[in-house]
């Protein structure tokens, strides 16, 4: 036993360690609710437990356990044997991008930081730890609705005066909810969903195809290097979207191999405008370590990102690069700032010269 160890030494330690643990299993809680459909149905209606069991097909005993967990933390409420959705579960439920993004993509990178941190014995890179695609492209897409689409949309719009039909090819599209959404406000333009994440481009079909609007986006299943081999409905497009993934082929090929696809794509589509959305991580230490989203989110996302072969850059970089493989940077632009307290996240309007 450590000389250190008084009662109320250890006690007043273990408290501390304890609302560390608190959050911990409170997050994972609040996204098993969520990405088992649990949160959803109580956010309809009340139900008992064996009615909630039934319709879910899921197991009594552990749903009751998954409930009261929630209970105690103020996610779920019971009136007269009658689970429901509290407001802070409801909360959550419109902040599911986040939670879906943080513990369902990158909650497995977490729990191997500490065995990842170990020099390759045969590399001088660190091997890639591999996150789950299909939730970070869900989460991104859902945490996007409330800034990254709207921006994007804006430039779109911004750019679209002299062209004949808008079409717009979305690399990296994660579960496709962005151009959904473009396409939906415009009944006169074109989509293609490019996703090389398996999980994620089946997310994206069956979300176009939900909204009926598997006649105006076509869906592809590959890189963003590999589309520009390939030849599709409304080929060529108008606009490309590249949000949030040019640090991702940063992080894996290097800045050449950005240079080398900006460049192939303006062999490959000469007059085509680009959309960019990038994280900007020019923020100081003191941004991070003081604010509830540094502290909440970028502290643990930019932590993530070294493990997994993604490279965020400031936004003068982008510029730099963007300028340097023929593109004038027509408009650049922070999403709102409710979303995105440190503007951070920035769009950029490419040209061709
Ligand atoms: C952070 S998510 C962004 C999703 C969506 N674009 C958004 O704005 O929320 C990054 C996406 O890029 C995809 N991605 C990664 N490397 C890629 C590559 N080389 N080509 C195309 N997409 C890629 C990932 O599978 C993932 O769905």
């Amino acid at each position: 036993m450590n000389d250190d160890d008084s009662s109320d030494k250890l006690q007043a330690d273990l408290n501390d360690a304890f609302v560390r643990l608190r959050h911990f299993a409170g997050s994972m809680v609040i996204f098993a609710l969520l990405s088992s459909g649990v949160a959803d149905l109580l956010a309809k209606s009340r139900y008992s437990l064996d009615r909630l069991a039934d319709m879910g097909k899921w197991d009594c005993a552990r749903l009751r356990a998954l409930l009261e967990f929630g209970w105690k933390e103020g996610l779920v409420g019971v009136v007269e044997g009658e689970y429901y959705a509290t407001a802070e579960l409801e909360r959550c439920l419109r902040l599911r991008g986040w939670f879906e993004l943080m513990v369902g993509g990158y909650g497995n990178i977490f729990l191997q930081l500490g065995t990842a941190l170990r020099r390759s014995p045969r590399s001088r890179h660190p091997k890639i730890l591999h996150r789950n695609g299909r939730y970070v492209g869900r989460g991104s897409c859902n945490m996007s609705k409330y800034g990254a689409f709207r921006l994007i949309n804006e430039l779109i719009e911004r750019s679209s005066n002299n062209v004949r039909e808008i079409v717009i090819a979305d690399l990296g599209c994660g579960d496709a909810a962005g151009l959904v959404d473009f396409c939906s406000r415009r009944p006169d333009s074109f989509g293609v969903a490019v996703e090389p994440d398996k999980a994620a481009f089946l997310a994206a079909k069956a979300l176009i195809r939900s909204q009926q609007l598997s006649h105006r986006i076509s869906t592809v299943n590959c890189s963003c290097a590999d589309f520009l081999r390939k030849r599709f409905v409304h080929d060529p497009p108008s606009h490309l979207v590249l949000s949030f993934v040019l640090h991702e082929i940063l992080g894996t090929r290097g800045e050449k191999g950005v240079t080398g696809f900006l460049s192939a794509i303006r062999r490959r589509f000469p007059r085509c405008a680009i959309v960019v959305v990038e994280v900007d991580e020019s923020f100081t230490k003191e941004q991070l370590r003081d604010s509830q989203i540094g502290l909440g989110y970028y502290n643990a996302y930019l932590l993530l990102h070294t493990f997994t072969g993604q490279q965020l850059m400031p936004a003068s970089f982008w510029m730099t690069l963007f300028e340097r493989c023929g593109y004038d940077v027509a408009t650049t632009k922070a999403i709102p700032a409710a979303a995105d307290p440190l503007g951070a996240e920035k769009g950029f309007l490419l040209l061709p010269r």
